[in-house]
């Protein structure tokens, strides 16, 4: 089967600071994005989008929606609590999609690590999503340690298999991405090698497909230390299919040299 359609996501994580910098930094985007006649980035050939913190979420995709730009927007998260109710703090599924917002991050390594989330919340939010009908990028790496130990591939297919039966097999094949995240490549400037990527990838591919041969197309994006210098090598890749881009997302320039390299 052809290479889904690739994304190219920055998370931008608990950043930038002011509402001003939220402003300035999609403005950046939404000029470049229309001045660079020889892309054709978020149109046919690539989906891009930007994850801002709950707090500027609705701010920011206004902002894209005025300028027409096809940069879309991601949630970081959300509430492993469904519709609507007595939840102080939470944003829910439902909440989101009726805000227009339609895909959102879940099981991102800072979420497993700072908050303790773990398979039980874990397929609690993605069947809350999936109710709400949204698309979402789950997200799944080892340690540094558990590489060392040869265990990267048994970790990252077990984070696969313990919440796999939590959403139809429908549910993967119409809104399921994959975020390969190492965790010891996440803020640190080291980057999986093209080659231990790509490996890791066909082995997530590899794995999918055991479920259920139509899991072929589900976009397996990479994500830890991508910054322009590296992002042709990785997206050549064969089961490379996107970036989920933190550090480097919040300079406008570099994210887009890493959506071109896509
Ligand atoms: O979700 C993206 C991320 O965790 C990678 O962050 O800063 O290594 O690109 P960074």
């Amino acid at each position: 089967s052809s290479k889904p359609k690739p994304w190219v996501i920055g998370n931008w994580k608990m950043n930038p600071e002011t509402p001003m910098a939220q402003q300035q930094l999609t403005q950046q985007l939404i000029d470049q994005i229309i001045h660079d006649p020889a892309s054709d980035m978020g149109a046919t050939t690539l989906n891009l989008a930007v994850a801002p913190t709950f707090l500027h979420l609705l701010m920011v995709q206004q902002q894209l929606q005025q300028a027409k730009s096809p940069v879309q927007v991601v949630a970081q998260d959300v509430s492993r609590f469904a519709g609507t109710g007595a939840y102080t703090g939470d944003v829910s599924a439902q909440l989101l999609a009726s805000a227009g917002i339609t895909i959102t991050l879940i099981g991102h390594s800072e979420r497993r690590s700072l908050y303790a989330e773990g398979a039980v919340v874990l397929r609690e939010k993605l069947q809350a999503a999936v109710k709400a009908g949204l698309d979402i990028v789950f997200c799944i790496g080892e340690t540094l340690s558990e590489r060392e130990a040869g265990q990267a591939e048994q970790v990252v297919l077990q984070q696969i298999a313990e919440v796999f039966d939590s959403v139809s097999l429908q549910d993967w094949q119409q809104h399921l991405i994959i975020a390969y995240e190492p965790v010891w490549a996440i803020g640190t400037g080291k980057t999986a090698s093209p080659d231990d990527a790509e490996s890791m990838h066909a082995a997530i591919r590899t794995g999918l497909k055991k479920y259920h041969p139509s899991l072929v197309d589900v976009p397996i994006l990479y994500g830890g230390s991508v910054k322009p210098d590296n992002a042709a090598s990785l997206a050549a890749c064969a089961n490379i299919n996107g970036a989920l881009v933190g550090g480097a997302s919040l300079d406008a320039g570099s994210f887009i040299k890493i959506a071109q390299a896509f």
